[in-house]
């Protein structure tokens, strides 16, 4: 009998994408929202973002992030898209995302690929007025799972660098490319590979508020020095270590990786979350990656 997942996975490579609708339940919606009325006030009305169980502590979110049903659905989705086991320490990564005000406007059409290979999305706030609520865009399933973390970085740089990301909203915007556009229902869950598909969202009306939650899991690059250093932009900002949680080690020393990149040295061993204070090295991870 096929499990879940494997539907799921299926419905993933055949359709862009999976729905599970009304995974959550209505009481569990509005703990959400009201997590997020909170943090809407604090923010005062613009953009922000929340990455990190423990940034999350205490809500639903973080909640599902750790529950074993919803670890074991990721784990098997990864399993089946990437042919192998995850790593073991590996955790799914939360993420928290409110468009609204100016600022939330800036946060569209900003197409990429994420860092992990199962990326869940939880709408929690949706407009349902007017034209720009924020739609889900996805050109799926595009490229497929490198695990030469030199290859994935190459082809990041090539399809997913500042002039393609800004030609394709061009493209879409006038209608040249025909995406997948998702209209989102808040309660469902919704399942994509994001690492093999472009996607990001639709305009949002600053008016309006969309929240959205997303779990990220599975990266095949979860071991590989050269990705942590040049990817995972959005763990590094929050200061988080490679698993998503806070560093214990200890911090890093900017200078001696520089210097051992440059030499073609031995890299030195780098503390998880390690920050990169290279302006070279912080511009060049920040082009090549960037989560939604
Ligand atoms: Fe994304």
């Amino acid at each position: 009998m096929q499990t879940e997942a494997a539907r799921y996975a299926a419905e993933i490579d055949q359709n862009g994408y999976a729905v599970l609708e009304r995974y959550i339940a209505p009481e569990v919606l509005q703990q959400g929202r009201s997590f997020i009325e909170q943090q809407v006030v604090a923010h005062a009305g613009e953009y922000f973002a929340i990455h990190g169980i423990e940034a999350l502590g205490g809500t639903i979110i973080a909640a599902l992030a750790l529950s074993s049903p919803f670890k074991e659905m990721m784990r098997d989705l990864y399993r089946i898209q990437a042919g192998r086991d995850p790593a073991p320490t590996e955790q799914i990564f939360p993420v928290i995302r409110c468009l609204q005000g100016r600022t939330g406007l800036k946060q569209s059409h900003f197409y990429h690929f994420d860092a992990t290979v199962v990326t869940a999305l939880l709408p929690l706030h949706i407009p349902t007025e007017g034209k720009h609520c924020g739609d889900l865009i996805l050109f799926p399933n595009l490229r497929g799972i490198r695990f030469n973390a030199l290859r994935n970085v190459i082809e990041k740089a090539v399809l997913h660098n500042t002039l393609s990301q800004k030609l394709v909203a061009f493209a879409v915007r006038r209608g040249w490319l025909k995406p997948i556009r998702l209209k989102l229902v808040p309660g469902n869950l919704y399942l994509f590979s994001g690492y093999r598909s472009l996607h990001a969202n639709d305009v949002c009306d600053p008016k309006l508020l969309r929240a959205t939650a997303l779990f990220h899991f599975g990266n095949p690059h979860h071991d590989s020095l050269l990705a942590r250093l040049l990817l995972g932009a959005n763990k590094r900002k929050a200061k988080l270590d490679h698993n998503g949680l806070r560093p214990t080690g200890p911090q890093p020393i900017p200078e001696a990786t520089e210097s051992a990149l440059r030499d073609g040295g031995d890299l030195p061993v780098i503390a998880h979350g390690a920050d990169i204070d290279d302006p070279q090295l912080a511009g060049l991870a920040h082009a090549l990656e960037r989560q939604v």
